[in-house]
C-alpha cells in the first residue's frame, strides 16, 4: 500500500503520517526531511538545495526525483509493506515520475490523503513552530513564499488525483487525534 500525504506547508504531513507509519508499518519517506539530512551533513546537494529552500522555492524536479529514486532503492526492504509519500510530489512532473516509477517496480500509488487547512492557521502554526525548530523556512517572509509555491505549483495535483480517483479530502484543522480518525476511515474505504 502506497499513500502521498498531500498538503500545504504546516498542514500536518509528517504530524499525521507517525500515526500512519505505526498503524500501517509503511516506510516513511519525507523530501523535505531527506534534504534537511543533506543540509545538516553538508553535502554538495545540501548547498543547492539550501539555496532553494532558504528562499521558499521548490528544488528542481530533476534534482528531487534522482534523490527519490535513490532513497527507494536503497530501502527496498523496509517497504515490503508499502511507502507513505510526504511532500511528494509537488509537481506534475513529479507526480507522473512518480507513476513510472512505481509502475516499473510492479507497483502504484493507493490513495491520496489531501489535508486541507486555511492559510491563515498555516502561517500561524508555522510561525508558532519557527520560534523553536531552526528551519531556514520557518520565518514569515519565507512562509508566504511557501505558500505562494504551494498555491501555484503543487495544489493542481489536487484534480490530478482526483480525476484517477484517488484523492480523499481531509479536514486538517481541529484535533490531531480526530483527524487520523478521518484519514483511517478514508484510506480503508479506498485501498
Ligand atoms: P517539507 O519539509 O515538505 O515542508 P512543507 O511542505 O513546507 O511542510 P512542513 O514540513 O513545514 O509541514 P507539514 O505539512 O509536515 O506539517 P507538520 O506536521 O510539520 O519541504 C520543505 C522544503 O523542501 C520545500 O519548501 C522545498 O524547498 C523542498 N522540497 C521538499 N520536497 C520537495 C519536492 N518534492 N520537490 C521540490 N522541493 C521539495 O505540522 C506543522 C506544525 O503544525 C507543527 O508545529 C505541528 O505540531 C502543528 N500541527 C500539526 N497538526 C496540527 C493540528 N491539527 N492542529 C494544530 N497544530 C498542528
Ligand atoms: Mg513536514
Amino acid at each position: 500500500m502506497n499513500i502521498v500525504i498531500f498538503g500545504a506547508p504546516g498542514s500536518g504531513k509528517g504530524t499525521q503520517s507517525e500515526r500512519l507509519i505505526k498503524e500501517y508499518g509503511l516506510h516513511h519517506i519525507s523530501t523535505g526531511e531527506l534534504l534537511r539530512d543533506h543540509i545538516a551533513r553538508g553535502t554538495e546537494i545540501g548547498k543547492v538545495a539550501d539555496s532553494y529552500i532558504s528562499q521558499g522555492n521548490l528544488i528542481p524536479d530533476e534534482l528531487m526525483l534522482e534523490l527519490l529514486e535513490h532513497e527507494i532503492d536503497t530501502n527496498s526492504q523496509k517497504t515490503s509493506k508499502g511507502i507513505i509519500f510526504d511532500g511528494f510530489p509537488r509537481t506534475v512532473p513529479q507526480a507522473d515520475a512518480l507513476k513510472a516509477l512505481l509502475a516499473r517496480r510492479g507497483s502504484g500509488i493507493h490513495a491520496v490523503v489531501g489535508l486541507e487547512v486555511a492559510d491563515d492557521e498555516l502561517v500561524d502554526r508555522l510561525v508558532k513552530r519557527g520560534l523553536e525548530s531552526g528551519r531556514s523556512d520557518d520565518n514569515i517572509d519565507t512562509i508566504r513564499k511557501r505558500l505562494e509555491v504551494y498555491h501555484r505549483q503543487t495544489s493542481p495535483l489536487r484534480e490530478y488525483y482526483v480525476s484517477e480517483g484517488k484523492y480523499c479530502p481531509i479536514e486538517g484543522a481541529g484535533d490531531v487525534e480526530k483527524i487520523f480518525g478521518d484519514i483511517k476511515r478514508a484510506v480503508d474505504t479506498l485501498v
